[in-house]
């Protein structure tokens, strides 16, 4: 019986084939590794423009177009407590109108001023409810559109609302975060002085069903 020993390799075959074998793993993962940072940098790089971009304002906001938007039939009704999400003026721009158990009506941007995550209705929190951005804890005052939690930087820009007398509700115009309806509507109409006497500040008003 014979017994065949393993064939050794050619002398200097080894290290030449660990050696490639060496030099390709290291530019692997020296290639995955760049590109991992790339990523990183590119996605943090992102985030923190818009961050910076969305509490800034620089971004597509309520309240920037030209002129007033056209009136938008949201709601055949909204009744006490409850809630409706909307986009208004554009397709684009997330809305949300909340009726207090008072009757106040208001509506708002649903976009949260900080990192522009979508704003909730908490009807359960406080004493009249409140405006939520479950994000990073952003609380807004049902009443106002202001901060009273959290990290966003500014209020709720207001989109103006109106209720007409068959109960339905309408969207009529928007405002810049911190600006009142009827500054709001005064700029969005040119500021024609007579159109801002005449002006309702309808977001504002209080009216029991
Ligand atoms: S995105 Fe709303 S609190 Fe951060």
């Amino acid at each position: 019986m014979s017994v065949i020993d393993p064939q050794p390799p050619a002398p200097g075959s080894t290290d030449a084939a660990q050696a490639a074998l060496h030099d390709r793993i290291a530019a692997d993962s020296l290639t995955t590794r760049r590109d991992y940072l790339r990523i990183v940098a590119t996605v943090s790089g992102g985030l923190a423009v818009g961050g910076v971009a969305v509490a800034s304002g620089i971004l597509h906001r309520h309240g920037d177009g030209e002129g007033p938007p056209e009136p938008k039939r949201i709601a055949d009704r909204i009744a006490p407590g409850e809630s409706l999400a909307f986009r208004y003026p554009g397709a684009e721009d997330r809305a949300i109108a909340v009726r207090m158990d008072d009757g106040t009506l208001a509506g708002y941007s649903a976009v949260c001023t900080h990192l522009a995550c979508a704003v909730l209705w908490r009807k359960d929190r406080g004493d009249e409810g409140e405006l939520y951005c479950p994000c990073h804890e952003g609380v807004f005052d049902a009443r106002t559109g202001a901060v009273t939690a959290g990290p966003p930087p500014r209020a709720l820009p207001k989109v103006l609302l109106q209720e007409r007398e068959d109960g339905s509700v309408w969207a009529v115009g928007t405002a810049r975060s911190g600006e009142d309806a009827r500054e709001a509507l005064c700029r969005q109409q040119g500021g024609d002085a007579a159109l801002c006497r005449n002006a309702a500040a309808p977001a504002e008003r209080s009216d029991r069903p």
